[in-house]
């Protein structure tokens, strides 16, 4: 029924990495609108480089992505991020001499979204940090922050990438909560490690060896039991 519908996102055959670096070999996916996707894979299978790849950080050798049926390769990143697809990157980068405030102005000012009030219905903890610099932020804070500042703009897609790293076990079931009332309104793809949240918010899952989509299921039997555990 899925292959009637047009995905939001459409790769296909995508081949990427770093000058003469190989690191993405063949990669097709589909997202399609409303559905949470996380993408799990051992340290180094390519996940951060696959993201980089779709928002425009890196150009790809070969092969097809298509977001809202436009070709994108190519395309600079913030011209992929003001058509609607955000990236959060791993290494969670804020403007640390910056108050939080200050941040989100700055996103604003790039997106021209200044509707605080509906960012902070999600992540209402923000909204008593406003003042405090971006760089005292702990570890869960900033990546509020960061969530916060990829929100502007209504971004009909949001690729996170292992938004839970480092964060304590409390924070982490915090966020999932954040995740799973976004996604009402936003399109969610996810490089995650922690596979109890990826059971709790994955319509679909792809999992990533040395550069290729081993496989992937949309079965919520299977991704409860975790049977993608066995292809990391
Ligand atoms: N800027 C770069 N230049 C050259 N090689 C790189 C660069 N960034 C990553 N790589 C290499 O590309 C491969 C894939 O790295 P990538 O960061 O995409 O993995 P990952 O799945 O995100 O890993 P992790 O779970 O540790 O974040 C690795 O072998 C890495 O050493
Ligand atoms: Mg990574």
């Amino acid at each position: 029924m899925e292959e009637s519908k047009t995905p939001l996102l459409r790769v296909r055959n995508l081949y990427s990495g770093y000058g003469n670096l190989k690191v993405l070999f063949d990669i097709t996916m589909d997202v399609y609108s409303g559905e949470v996707i996380c993408l799990v894979g051992r340290n180094g299978a390519g996940k951060t480089t696959l993201f980089r790849t779709l928002a425009g950080f890196l150009k790809p050798f070969s092969g097809e992505i298509l977001f809202k049926q436009k070709n994108v390769v190519g395309n600079f990143p913030f011209e992929i991020a003001l058509s609607g697809l955000k990236y959060v990157h791993q290494d969670k980068q804020v403007f640390s001499d910056l108050t939080v405030r200050e941040n989100l102005e700055l996103a604003s000012y790039a997106t021209k979204d200044y509707d605080w009030d509906r960012v902070f219905t999600y992540l209402p903890k923000l909204k008593v940090l406003l003042q405090r610099k971006a760089g005292l932020l702990s570890g869960g804070e900033k990546q509020m922050l960061l969530i916060a500042m990829a929100l502007l703009g209504r971004p009909s897609l949001v690729l996170m990438d292992e938004p839970t790293e480092g964060l304590a076990p409390h924070l982490i079931q915090d966020l999932t909560q954040v995740f799973k009332e976004i996604r009402k309104e936003t399109t969610l793809c996810i490089v995650e490690q922690n596979l109890p949240m990826v059971t709790q918010i994955a319509d679909k899952v792809y999992s990533m060896k040395e550069g290729k989509i081993v496989a992937e299921t949309s079965n919520p039997e299977e991704i409860r039991a975790l049977v993608f555990e066995k292809y990391l």
